[in-house]
């Protein structure tokens, strides 16, 4: 019944079939805390910095050490969970803490930290810089090219994108789009993963399962805006309504091409092609079978060496760590859309 929903989706967006990626798993966490991945991101060292939305510790995780396993680089408090995470200065990081309650998934006493791990430091510094009172919950966070100050959280529960000031902690609603909201109330979720890239705001809308991105630009008094009257433009959606296979947190390539998490169990890669348009391929695990995959929720390139540039770690909600050698396609693998295991 799924794949006969993704076939009447085929000639509106061509989720065309692509080889896999060899995909395992890095890390699983075993600890009596049952830890579920939010996000990550990689640091100028190769490590990578992975949040949880039931744990109020910070953890860091080596790739090329992956059998010591997480380390704990900073517990906040106030907290039971912590969301989104981005690199603002070098080696300097934004982070989302709250009370998040997993059954409705919205938060409580939202706040961004930031959290300095220079290595000239001997211990990390951690700042406290805005409550952000009226937000639902934060969830992706992104930069804001040109002005490292601001940072935009996408707010899944109000389907809005705060604008967050790190130096006076300031926040304003920057973004509120139709392709942007949530169609119902707690737990649906809306506009979830985000990112600014060559003038566009990108993001996912998990309930509608669509992603999409729009123009934007920062005004003269250093806000971060649309572009004029500029429209959403819609560049892929996963299924029609009823099905949970949402677009969540997600990455760039050297290309430009969009890597998404992608429920149950995926990694969709969205690539623009000549005529404008965009593909959407799955390129790591299965929409349909969660056992390579389990529920995943963001994804970021390694950094470092070539090897790890070319390697997308995800996160999932199952305490997966997992490494996408996108290097080459598993030859033994090779997609056929007839296939349930590659769609
Ligand atoms: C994290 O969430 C899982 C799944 O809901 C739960 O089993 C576990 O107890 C939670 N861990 C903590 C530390 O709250
Ligand atoms: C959490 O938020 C509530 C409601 O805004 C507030 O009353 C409370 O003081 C906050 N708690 C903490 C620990 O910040
Ligand atoms: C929060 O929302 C209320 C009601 O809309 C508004 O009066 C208040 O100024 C807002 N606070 C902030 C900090 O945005």
């Amino acid at each position: 019944m799924k794949l006969f929903s993704l076939f009447a989706l085929l000639p509106l967006f061509a989720l065309s079939a692509a080889a896999l990626y060899p995909t395992k798993v890095v890390y699983q966490d075993t600890s009596p805390l049952h830890l579920l991945f939010e996000d990550l991101v990689a640091r100028s060292s190769g490590h990578l910095l992975v949040t949880s939305c039931n744990s109020s510790t910070l953890h860091s995780f080596d790739p090329a050490r992956s059998e010591e396993g997480l380390t704990p680089i900073h517990t906040f408090p106030n907290c039971d969970g912590l969301m989104g995470i981005v690199e603002i200065t070098a080696d300097v990081f934004a982070v989302a803490t709250g009370y998040i309650d997993l059954v409705v998934k919205r938060g409580a006493n939202m706040t961004v930290w930031t959290v300095d791990l220079n290595p000239s430091r001997s211990a990390p510094l951690v700042r406290k810089v805005a409550v952000v009172p009226n937000c639902s919950i934060l969830d992706g966070f992104s930069t804001v090219p040109g002005s490292p100050h601001l940072i935009l959280a996408a707010d899944p529960g109000e389907g809005v994108v705060w604008q967050i000031n790190l130096v006076t902690g300031a926040s304003r609603i920057a973004f509120n789009d139709p392709s942007m909201s949530v169609d119902g109330p707690a737990p649906a979720l809306g506009v979830n993963g985000i990112h600014v890239r060559d003038s566009f705001l990108y993001y996912s809308n998990s309930d509608a399962a669509t992603f999409s991105r729009i123009p934007v630009q920062l005004s003269a008094n250093e806000d971060m805006v649309r572009v004029g009257n500029a429209a959403a433009e819609l560049m892929s959606r996963t299924q029609p309504a009823g099905f949970d296979h949402e677009y969540d947190g997600f990455d760039f390539d050297k290309q430009g091409r969009v890597w998404a998490a992608t429920h149950t169990g995926a990694v969709t890669r969205i690539t623009q092609r000549q005529d404008g348009s965009f593909e959407a391929e799955i390129v790591a695990g299965s929409l349909v079978d969660a056992s390579i995959i389990e529920e995943p929720s963001s994804v970021r390139f390694g950094r470092g060496s070539a090897q790890q540039e070319a390697t997308l770690y995800v996160t999932t909600a199952a305490g997966q760590i997992l490494a996408v050698d996108t290097s080459s396609p598993d030859s033994k693998e090779k997609c056929n859309i007839k296939q349930p295991r590659c769609i």
